[in-house]
């Protein structure tokens, strides 16, 4: 039986297939279309998820759709008719989704009367959760999603059974606690769409001396819901405009509303910073006070959800799962002692969830499978990487490609990395999520302090306090971490040993932490190979990992990575076996 998943007309769009209850291909349509976060219709995802799975849109049996435009009505109602903006806006969502069965139908220049697939509506977090629940390696686990918004909700919790969830409870708009990260990140100029992750970054620098009055802004209470959080509404507008998420350049980039009032810089003490202005001690406190109320709100709920469940493993999804820093701190302050994080946590996540949903909650099918690592997006053959090749500037003048074993690969590429040098590493099928798990990333040595600096420079133009992160091998974990939980799909961040710290110092963020990847040999095997080598040459089992991409979504096919190694200042690339060097 196979099902079809599809993020569709939401940011993140996306697109997934499960084939008699194993996952066989998730992708993004980012990854194709080159526009980060794209929304729309995942066409392309689409169809690279058929050809993954070698089938035809007329041999999907069931498609599901992570949206339930009738779930909380009342509340949508209450809203539409105290605004009209609201109201319209709903309105163009519900004719979106309703035209799904059309639009796939289209994609495929085909007639919908004639698709035999069952379309199934999944509410957005109850997708969430079966996306992280469904492929965890748990049988009985506490489950949480929090995001922005979600068919009307930021948060949902319940319990997983076997092939199972309960829904125990959630929490309706306007409050959220993504919303609450979002609208403080806005006032700390950062306007784009994904940029909560820079300032979770930025709160490393910073003393949290604003907690108190973001208590104010980021309230417990006994509201009407157990965990007991709610907004201070008096500092945030959503509530009154409608949650305003616009999609910019031909309905592709999001792009969200202002979301805090004038009440809220009064508050805090801190005027709105304006994108351009300088990043002054006082934002970065704010950033820290910021981080430290979610934390106080998040562990909070976790603590509450172990209280109630009685179990110790948790499961993890929605964007605010991405908060690593958070989730490092879960086996300290809460009883459990187990958590999965999906890899693709944020709303891309929801096509593998819808589609778990229908296997499971639905249809009532058993337990099969385990996502144990991100590779699920597109592959390249090697006559494909050779012809890509061919066709790029890298087979001109003054470039050097070596075709090598193994071995020899693997030896040599550790000695460029050892010598300081970027390299680009492109393995095997893309990643699926928006993090580089050794197949699209760009690695280079850790021990050297500066490579941060160079990196930026060279390639990756970022801020400068954004952190870059350790891939370490999973059996040297505790070594060098303070936990040694397995963390691959770096959503955890961990101290590093006070007495290692100066020797890994560009991965480790200011206050001690990296978000790490645990690396094992059954999860990826080639990257494993690699970081063991550098291992063997330099003592230190971890190199520096981070996407392969420069301000663009990460790099898919072997054509895009070579224009990013062309047009960058990499020093060698690594395309399967060939290990390529510029003039
Ligand atoms: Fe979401």
């Amino acid at each position: 039986m196979n099902i079809l998943g599809i993020n569709a007309y939401h940011g993140n769009a996306s697109a997934a297939i499960v084939c008699d209850g194993k996952l066989v291909a998730a992708v993004e349509e980012e990854r194709f279309n080159r526009v980060k976060y794209a929304a729309g219709f995942p066409a392309a995802a689409i169809r690279y998820c058929l050809k993954e799975a070698g089938l035809t849109l007329a041999e999907i049996d069931h498609v599901a759709v992570p949206r339930n435009p009738y779930a909380r009505l009342g509340t949508k109602l209450f809203y539409a008719v105290r605004m009209p903006s609201f109201a319209r806006e709903r309105a163009k969502v519900l004719s979106k989704f309703t035209g799904i069965p059309e639009a796939l139908a289209q994609a495929f220049d085909t007639d919908a009367a004639k698709l035999k697939a069952t379309f199934h509506r999944v509410e957005h977090h109850q997708a969430h959760l079966a996306s992280t629940y469904f492929v965890s390696p748990f049988e009985h686990a506490a489950l949480l999603s929090a995001d922005g918004l979600g068919d009307f909700a930021s948060s949902m919790w319940g319990v997983g059974q076997g092939n199972r969830m309960r829904i125990d409870g959630a929490i309706a708009f306007p409050h959220s606690l993504g919303l609450y990260y979002s609208a403080v990140t806005q006032c700390l100029g950062f306007l784009k769409f994904g940029d909560e992750y820079k300032v979770m970054g930025l709160a490393a620098y910073g003393e949290p001396l604003h907690l108190e009055a973001l208590r104010d802004v980021l309230r417990f209470s006994s509201n009407g819901n157990e965990f007991g959080f709610q907004l201070g509404l008096e500092y945030f507008t959503h509530h009154r405009t409608g949650p305003e998420m616009s999609w910019a350049e031909s309905d592709k980039t999001p792009v969200l509303g202002k979301m805090f009032s004038d009440a809220m810089p009064k508050k805090l003490g801190v005027p709105a910073r304006q994108p351009d202005d300088p990043l002054e001690r006082r934002h970065r406190d704010l950033a820290a006070s910021l981080q430290a109320r979610l934390e106080e709100v998040y562990l909070g709920m976790l603590k509450k959800l172990a209280a109630q469940t009685g179990t110790k493993a948790v499961c993890l999804a929605g964007g605010v799962a991405f908060n690593c820093v958070a989730n490092g701190k879960i086996f300290d302050t809460t009883p459990f002692e187990k958590v999965y994080v999906h890899p693709a946590a944020g709303d891309a996540g929801l096509a593998v969830g819808a589609a778990y949903h229908v296997w499971h909650q639905t249809l009532d099918k058993p337990r099969s499978f385990v996502m144990e690592h991100a590779y699920w997006g597109p592959g390249y053959t090697p006559a494909e990487v050779r012809r890509s090749m061919q066709a790029s500037a890298v087979s001109g003048e003054g470039y050097t490609i070596h075709e090598l074993g193994d071995d020899e690969l693997m030896r040599r590429t550790a000695e460029i990395i050892a010598e300081g040098k970027i390299v680009g590493w492109y393995q095997g099928r893309a990643e699926w999520g928006p993090r580089a798990l050794g197949n699209r990333s760009i690695v280079a040595d850790p021990r050297r302090a500066e490579m941060k600096e160079i990196l930026n420079r060279r390639i990756k133009h970022r801020e400068i306090f954004r952190p870059f992160a350790p891939s370490i091998l999973a059996e040297k974990t505790g070594e060098w971490f303070e936990k040694s939980y397995p963390s691959p799909f770096m959503n955890l961040a961990y101290s590093v040993h006070p007495g290692k710290r100066d020797k890994i110092p560009a991965p480790t963020h200011i206050d001690g932490t990296g978000r790490l990847q645990t690396v094992t040999r059954e999860a990826n095997p080639r990257y494993h190979a690699l970081i063991s080598q550098f291992e063997r040459q330099t003592g230190v089992p971890v190199v520096l990992n981070t996407s392969f991409n420069d301000n663009e979504p990460i790099v898919c096919r072997p054509e895009e990575a070579l224009d990013c190694f062309v047009r960058t200042h990499m020093d060698a690339l690594v395309l399967g076996n060939f290990l390529i060097t510029r003039p």
